[in-house]
């Protein structure tokens, strides 16, 4: 069963690619290798931290229980009523065969943020915006930091382009930055420009080529003590590979809110040393 699952998606990813090529053929040709390499993908059987989120507190020298989880629910809430109010729903395959983000990233990301106070957060990935709504939030009621989005609008389902970002309100995009196009293209211009990433969140195309190289580019200038969000890590090996090959990190497994995945997080403790990229 698990087998037949992969297979199609595999099959659901080449036909993908395909149709990218009549919208975007210079973002297309980058999709190839991502195709072939997945062929080599396996899932990984991690060990849940089940008390993830009062350990990330710990690593962030935040209380717990966390007095600032009411006021993330609370946004969580109305972000889910605003896309209703734009006749959107909002959970999982939303946005073509992506999803919103999940509540227990959300949560995730939001304390990190607020908690952190960084200056730079880049993120990879953002759809709706729901990531994007809860980093610029946080970075609001902070009073500092920006936050790049590095995103390649759906290749292939052009009408639903215009939902790009609609969570996140006019009155909150001051502090924000959109770069347009794979992360292969724009994360590493990028990151030579900002020098330093203090959050970074990985949300784009979860292969295990992609998020290597995008935890490899952003390995190499994130700050020391400062923190990666990776989202759907368990179906293939990029995260595990990275983490494992990487010295002076600890990670975090987490599970989504639903169950249906997981997401990791790391914290580069100072002197880690990031490996040269693949
Ligand atoms: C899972 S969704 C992002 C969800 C979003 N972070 C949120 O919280 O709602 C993935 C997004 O990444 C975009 N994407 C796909 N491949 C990409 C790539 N190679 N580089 C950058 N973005 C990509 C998709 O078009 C989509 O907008």
């Amino acid at each position: 069963m698990t087998g037949n699952v992969f297979q199609s998606e595999k099959i659901i990813r080449l036909r993908h690619l395909g149709r990218s090529f009549m919208t975007d053929p210079r973002e297309a040709v980058r999709l190839v290798p991502e195709g072939l390499a997945s062929y080599f993908e396996h899932a990984v059987d991690y060990d849940i931290d089940k008390g993830w989120e009062p350990r990330l507190h710990e690593w962030l020298g935040a209380p717990w229980p966390c007095p600032e989880l009411e006021r993330g629910q609370e946004l969580w809430e109305s972000t889910g009523e605003e896309l209703e109010a734009h006749g959107l729903s909002f959970g999982r395959h939303t946005y073509g065969q992506y999803s919103d983000a999940d509540a227990a990233l959300g949560r995730a990301v939001w304390c990190v943020v607020l908690h952190l106070h960084p200056a730079v957060v880049v993120e990879t990935g953002v759809a709706r915006g729901i990531t994007s709504r809860v980093v610029l939030e946080a970075l609001e009621h902070n009073g500092e930091g920006h936050l790049w989005s590095v995103d390649l609008p759906h290749p292939f389902e052009p009408g639903i382009r215009a939902q790009t970002g609609v969570a996140v309100p006019p009155d909150r995009r001051s502090r924000w930055s959109y770069v347009e196009g794979s992360s292969r293209r724009r994360l590493p211009p990028l990151l030579r420009r900002l020098g330093r990433v203090d959050v970074f969140v990985h949300d784009s195309l979860h292969t295990a080529r992609n998020t290597r190289f995008e935890m490899e580019c952003v390995g190499r200038v994130l700050t020391p003590g400062g923190v990666m969000l990776v989202d759907d890590i368990s179906t293939h090996q990029g995260f595990d590979d990275w983490t494992r090959r990487t010295a002076g990190t600890r990670r975090l497994i987490c599970p989504s809110a639903d169950s249906e995945g997981l997401f990791g997080i790391v914290d580069m403790c100072p002197g880690a040393r990031p490996t040269a990229p693949s």
